[in-house]
């Protein structure tokens, strides 16, 4: 990251990245702020993010005062540009903060037997310094965050939270047979990702980098990936109906478009990571890939620019925390399995003690009555 271009100092008046709001902090203090963010040696100002807003409680809208601006100035890691739309979409920012919230969940049950496990670090950065590196973890974060977003959105919209949006205009499906109705409220996918679209990539748009850049390489790698995460929604939004008729005759049905479960989306979005493709920049400022045997991604892939550290040890540099401590499967030959997990260092065992519902019988009517069973296992812990 060495000469970067130097990011501009945020407005007057605004909270420092990273640092709390400080109001008694008076002219020079904050230029000295401005000029250590410029310094550009510490990346940690830059991992700075909208993620944020899954981490800081958002006031829900009926707090708001029409005209009051003061909230979108006090919500942390927005860009300049975001601020601007946290202005205009104010009630727009719990659901932002919920998408990313289901966002950071998915990614930790799908990192969950991985060496990085997605794990957050902290209110503001959020997954930390990792970010930093344009990795396949990284792209697969903006993705599924991306995603988080289009899936609160859409469905704030089809429940009527928004005032700028409401059920699904989808066309009525071509191959949806005649005497169907077509009508039930949908999510509105269309305006989640458009939305999702402006508001994410806010941040990458905002700067102007030098033509074939790492920076530049860094800002397309996120762009494409934000995409593939909003069309991973998109795709898998599918029809839904329902039976009315006669007791359950399902004579009649009504359909609408309807959202995934989010877990798909993720599921998707990990088999995205698993066939993310190695890139570069080009001089002309275009993302080539790395290896041209290999098909050029669509909008759908996820790409990504650095190699992934091992993410072994616990590095201060590349914000990795490490495996040390991490329940490993002694059986298992995956990343799960105590040899990669633990990366050759070996692991402790110990005996945990694991209480479990047994011996369940059915009793008429209508429950089910279960005892408590104790087992002690073997675990094991990474060194
Ligand atoms: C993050 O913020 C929430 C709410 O403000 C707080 O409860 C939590 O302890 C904070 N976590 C960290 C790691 O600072
Ligand atoms: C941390 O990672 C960096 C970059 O990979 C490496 O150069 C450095 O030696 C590592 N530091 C430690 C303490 O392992
Ligand atoms: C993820 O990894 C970190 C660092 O190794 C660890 O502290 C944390 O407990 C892990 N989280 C889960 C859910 O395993
Ligand atoms: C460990 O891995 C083995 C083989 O993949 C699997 O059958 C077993 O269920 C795993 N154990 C745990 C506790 O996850």
């Amino acid at each position: 990251m060495q000469g970067a271009p130097c990011r501009r100092p945020p407005p007057r008046g605004l909270p420092q990245r990273r640092r709390r709001p400080q109001p008694t902090m008076t002219g020079p203090r904050l230029a000295l702020a401005a000029a250590l963010l410029c310094s550009c040696t510490s990346p940690v100002a830059d991992a700075n993010s909208w993620w944020s807003l899954a981490m800081n409680p958002i006031q829900r809208p009926e707090m708001y005062i029409i005209g009051a601006q003061p909230v979108c100035s006090q919500l942390p890691g927005l860009s300049p540009g975001q601020r601007k739309l946290c202005q205009l979409y104010q009630e727009h920012m719990v659901f932002i903060g919920e998408g990313a919230r289901s966002a950071i969940k998915e990614c930790q049950y799908q990192f969950r037997q991985r060496r990085w496990n997605c794990s957050t670090v902290d209110n503001t950065s959020v997954f930390g310094r990792v970010m930093k590196i344009g990795s396949r973890e990284t792209a697969f974060t903006y993705a599924v965050s991306a995603a988080g977003v289009v899936n609160a959105i859409s469905r704030a919209c089809r429940e009527g939270e928004l005032s700028s949006c409401g059920c699904s205009r989808t066309a009525r499906p071509k191959d949806l047979p005649r005497d169907w109705l077509w009508g039930g409220c949908g999510d509105n996918v269309e305006y989640g990702y458009r939305f999702a679209k402006e508001f994410v990539d806010a941040k990458e748009r905002e700067k102007n980098y030098v033509r074939g850049s790492e920076e530049q390489a860094r800002m397309l790698m996120n762009l494409q990936n934000n995409e593939a995460g909003r069309r991973a929604v998109y795709k898998l939004a599918d029809v839904a109906c329902k039976c009315h008729g006669v007791s359950g005759s399902c004579s009649l049905k009504t359909c609408w478009l309807q959202l995934a479960d989010f877990r798909k989306v993720g599921d998707l979005l990990k088999e995205k990571y698993d066939s993310a493709a190695a890139m570069r920049i080009s001089r002309k400022g275009k993302l080539e890939l790395v290896n041209n045997r290999f098909n050029m991604p669509t909008q759908e892939d996820l790409v990504y620019v650095d190699p992934s550290p091992d993410y072994c040890l616990r590095n201060e540099t590349t914000g990795s925390l490490g495996t040390q401590g991490r329940l490993c499967n002694k059986t298992s030959e995956g990343m799960d399995g105590c040899e990669l997990m633990c990366c050759g260092r070996g692991y402790d065992q110990f005996k945990s003690v694991q209480v479990e519902r047994c011996h369940c019988k059915f009793h008429w009517c209508c429950y089910v009555k279960c005892k408590k069973c104790t087992e002690i296992v073997d675990q094991y812990v990474c060194k």
